[in-house]
């Protein structure tokens, strides 16, 4: 930039195009040759027109220039311009047809005409300031009336880009001359100390609306990761800024930001190219205009990069260069915010009548011809363009030219000439005497100054159709933008087609309007494309910012069990409530499990064993029921037997207590019935046992122990011992009763439904009763097993009892450790284990006997020993 600056002063210095030198213009005698004034440097414009009062008009007319060597030792030659743009030359054709539109009017400045000088500012700052300082001066000597007091013109119409209506702006400054600018909307130039004579008719970006816009449509359509690009101007500096601003604490993310160098040089382009081709961001929003886009877009489509979407800023979305059928591969899709649209009748009819015999001397006449028709008008010797044939007509299919249907940025300069004649026409209405200026004068009609128009141009109110025109003190207008997409026309070429709109005026949120299905995407496709760092986050899972990493890149990480997010692109994982719990994809709550020992397969397995058991014990009983005359039933205790065989049957019902879902009822009934039936079922054994031991440990026959335990007192020992446990039973059922209770520490994911014990001593309680009779049991049926006797049972209750025990044993630790519903089906288990080791101890060897060997179920047998 810096070399830049240092290049354009040594050129100002060079080519200050005019310099009057008014020595001695009192003097009467002849003008010599060092009195006059003499041009240093002639630029001629390239279209003018006599009139009372002169307006200038600056245009881009030409995209790019060739600077001149500036080695000093020979005066430089003028920069060359080359790039004719026939969107500016329609620019300057709407400022012709607005002046000869006024001029014919009979409402609006009559009795006065109005005159132009056009310039080309070949769309560079230093370009644009000689057009500037050539705007200042007559067309040759003779006709400057510089240096006779009146003012040689009394506005610009100027210019387009932002950084060279900064120039243009600064040396029209010091003469007061006003200009309107129809392109420039940097926010830059709102500055009225900066620029005192600057005004606009184009919304600017002081409240960055153009960038808001962008914003927008990159949220919009989830581009949450782009690339900027940029020339290197005021315009794209302010831009930039005001859109990276509008982006903070959005979700979108810049990939990053590349700036076009002024004079542009390939290989820095080519790397950039390479920044492109390299990043995942597919979207690309570009802040400039033809100048540098051209070269750029060349380059770029050598370099064969695919998949890229350009969103393009209101300074080339209807650029007319670019809609040559060969970009289309590579820009259709285009996507940009283009500004408010206007009508102008005339303006179709108008732009025909130009043609190159109309002009013969004009040489961008000529280049338009050359940029239409790839023909030459007015062939000579070195042309390499074929002659034109003279029938060629401007039709409305050359639409970088003709393309009048919705002039955008012709409308903003028909809208500024006719600002100037309002306020012109206003001016020369001032009655003497009430005027605004000093002593309530008005303007000279014969002189005005530029700054008395000025004061007008503040002032001036117009409706064209059904706008109105005006200026505030910033020169803010509604901001309101058409979004253009760049599609494929019938004849190949790139039509710019509304797909939307932004509307400033509308709340916000709802200021974007488009329409979707209308738009063609990059690379002919009618999905929305895609451009983001990191793929969103489906729900289940959420972001990870990647360290060092912009917010857009990161990782997704799946949300832990009992946490979900049910969103994408969630930032956390929420916990589930209390009794909820994640699904499999971890994106809802869903209701825990509720579990218990249900009749499934274990469930259904445990009960078989039971009804198998309760059966088989049923069975037995009937057996010893049929069998009850014989010897082996009656010898050993009859009547025990039976009692012990209905406490079993009940053992095995019992268990059926623990399947299916636990009620209150179910609950209070399962260990207290448990407990019960095999206290029973032990005391009958122990009653047993005790008989046995009595039996035989009477040493002398007719000895008394017998007397003391006869039925009745079996009845009450087994009565007694059950008894016990019954109170132990009815303690804890009024004290702390078990009851249905949901676990959820066990497992987080779940609810196990289980029965509570209520008070855990009274269950321990309750089994050790139990315990105890059994090792009581146990131990009395170990002495009596080596006592005589067929029939000794006390051998098959020791190993019974053994049996019980070693089942009861196991069963407290597999208690303990097995999680709430397995341990239902472990004490389940355990009562069927240990109800079937007693059913088979105790009963197998005598039904044997009984019904495969009734030879031994006799006396004699049973004396025999
Ligand atoms: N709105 C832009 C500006 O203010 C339009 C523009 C015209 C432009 N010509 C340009 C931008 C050249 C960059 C370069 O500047």
């Amino acid at each position: 930039m810096a070399l830049l600056v240092l290049l354009s002063l040594l050129y100002s210095l060079c080519v200050l195009t005019i310099t009057c030198i008014p020595i001695s213009s009192f003097t009467s005698s002849p003008p010599s040759a060092d009195n006059v004034c003499t041009l240093q440097n002639s630029f001629p414009p390239s279209f003018v027109a006599k009139g009372d009062y002169v307006i200038g008009g600056i245009f881009p007319l030409h995209y790019n220039q060739e600077m001149p060597d500036l080695n000093g030792t020979y005066k430089a030659l003028p920069v060359n311009c080359n790039g004719f743009d026939p969107r500016a030359f329609r620019w300057a054709q709407t400022m012709r047809l607005a002046v000869e539109e006024i001029n014919q009017r009979a409402d609006l400045l009559p009795n006065y005409t109005l005159g132009y000088k056009i310039f080309d500012s070949c769309a560079y700052p230093l370009t644009g300031q000689r057009a500037a300082l050539a705007v200042l001066n007559g067309l040759s000597e003779d006709d400057s009336p510089m240096c006779q007091g009146a003012s040689p013109l009394l506005a610009v119409i100027g210019e387009s880009g932002s950084a060279q209506s900064i120039v243009v702006s600064r040396i029209l400054q010091p003469f007061r001359i006003p200009m309107i600018s129809y392109f420039s909307s940097c926010a830059c130039l709102t500055d009225r100390r900066e620029f005192p004579t600057f005004f606009r008719v184009i919304p600017n970006d002081d409240y960055q609306v153009r960038v808001k816009a962008i914003a927008q449509l990159l949220i919009r359509f989830n581009w949450t990761w782009v690339g900027l690009v940029r020339g290197d101007h005021e315009y794209g500096r302010f831009a930039v800024q005001g859109l990276l601003r509008e982006l903070q604490g959005t979700k979108v993310c810049v990939a990053y930001q590349e700036m076009i160098p002024l004079l542009y040089n390939r290989k820095r382009a080519l790397e950039i190219l390479e920044v492109m081709r390299s990043s995942s961001a597919k979207v690309v929003v570009v802040f400039s205009a033809e100048g540098e886009m051209t070269p750029f877009l060349r380059d770029y489509m050598t370099q064969n990069i695919t998949g890229i979407q350009w969103v393009a800023s209101e300074a080339w979305v209807t650029a007319s260069v670019f809609t040559g059928s060969e970009f289309y591969p590579f820009l259709g899709g285009t996507i940009g915010f283009g500004i408010r649209k206007g009508h102008i009748s005339r303006l179709s009819l108008y732009l025909q009548t130009v043609n190159p015999w109309l002009y013969p001397n004009n040489n961008l006449v000529k280049e338009l011809w050359e940029a239409l028709y790839g023909c030459n008008p007015s062939p000579s010797p070195g042309s390499q363009l074929p002659p034109c044939s003279g029938q060629e007509s401007l039709l409305e299919q050359h639409s970088a030219y003709m393309n009048t249907s919705s002039p955008r940025v012709a409308y903003n300069v028909y809208k500024a000439v006719y600002a100037v004649a309002y306020s012109l026409h206003n001016l020369l209405l001032c009655q003497p005497g009430t005027g605004p200026f000093q002593n309530n004068s008005c303007a000279q009609r014969k002189n005005i100054h530029p700054w008395q128009l000025q004061y007008y141009l503040q002032e001036v109110t117009f409706n064209i159709g059904e706008e109105e025109v005006n200026f505030d003190l910033k020169g803010d207008s509604i901001p309101y933008y058409d979004i253009l997409n760049w599609q494929r026309g019938t004849d190949g070429n790139i039509e710019f087609v509304n797909v939307g709109l932004f509307d400033g005026t509308k709340p916000v949120g709802e200021e974007l309007v488009i329409q979707e299905d209308r738009i063609m995407w990059a690379g002919h496709q009618s999905e929305v494309p895609v451009s983001v760092c990191s793929a969103s986050c489906l729900p289940g899972s959420r972001k990870a910012v990647r360290r060092g990493e912009p917010v857009c890149c990161f990782d997704c990480v799946p949300c832990d069990s009992g946490k979900i997010s049910n969103q994408t692109n969630s930032i956390e994982c929420t916990l589930c409530p209390e009794d909820f719990w994640s699904n499999n994809d971890r994106a809802a709550c869903i209701p825990k499990k509720v579990e218990f020992l249900a009749y499934d397969s274990l469930g259904i397995a445990l009960t078989v064993i039971s009804v198998v058991g309760a059966c088989l014990t049923i069975a037995v009983f009937a057996v010893f029921f049929y069998y009850r005359k014989t010897i082996i039933v009656r010898v050993n205790n009859s009547e025990l037997s039976f009692f012990i065989l209905f406490a079993l049957t009940l053992c095995f019902l019992c268990s059926l207590l623990f399947i299916g879902e636990p009620t209150l009822w179910s609950c209070l009934l399962r260990h207290t019935a448990f407990s019960i039936t095999f206290s029973l079922c032990i005391s009958c054994i122990l009653g047993k046992t005790l008989v046995v031991l009595a039996a035989f440990t009477a040493t002398r026959p007719g000895d008394n122990i017998m007397k003391w335990l006869g039925p009745k007192q079996q009845r009450s020992i087994i009565f007694i011992s059950t008894l016990i446990q019954v109170v132990i039973c009815a303690a804890w059922l009024i004290d702390a009763p078990p009851s249905p209770s949901p676990n959820t520490q066990y497992e987080r994911s779940k609810i196990i439904l289980e029965c509570s014990v209520g008070s855990s001593i009274a269950f321990w309680c309750v089994l050790g009763y139990i315990g105890l009779q059994a090792c009581l049991c146990f131990v009395l049926a170990f002495l009596a097993r080596m006592l005589p006797g067929n029939y000794n049972e006390a051998k098959s209750i020791t190993f019974s009892m053994l049996i019980f025990c070693a089942v009861w044993l196991a069963f407290i630790p597999a208690y303990i450790s097995s999680p709430g519903n397995y341990a239902d089906a472990v004490e389940s288990f355990a009562i069927l284990a240990s109800s079937f080791g007693l059913l088979f101890c105790l009963f197998a060897p005598k039904c044997y006997i009984m019904l495969l060997k009734p030879e031994k179920n006799t006396k004699h047998h049973l004396m025999g020993k």
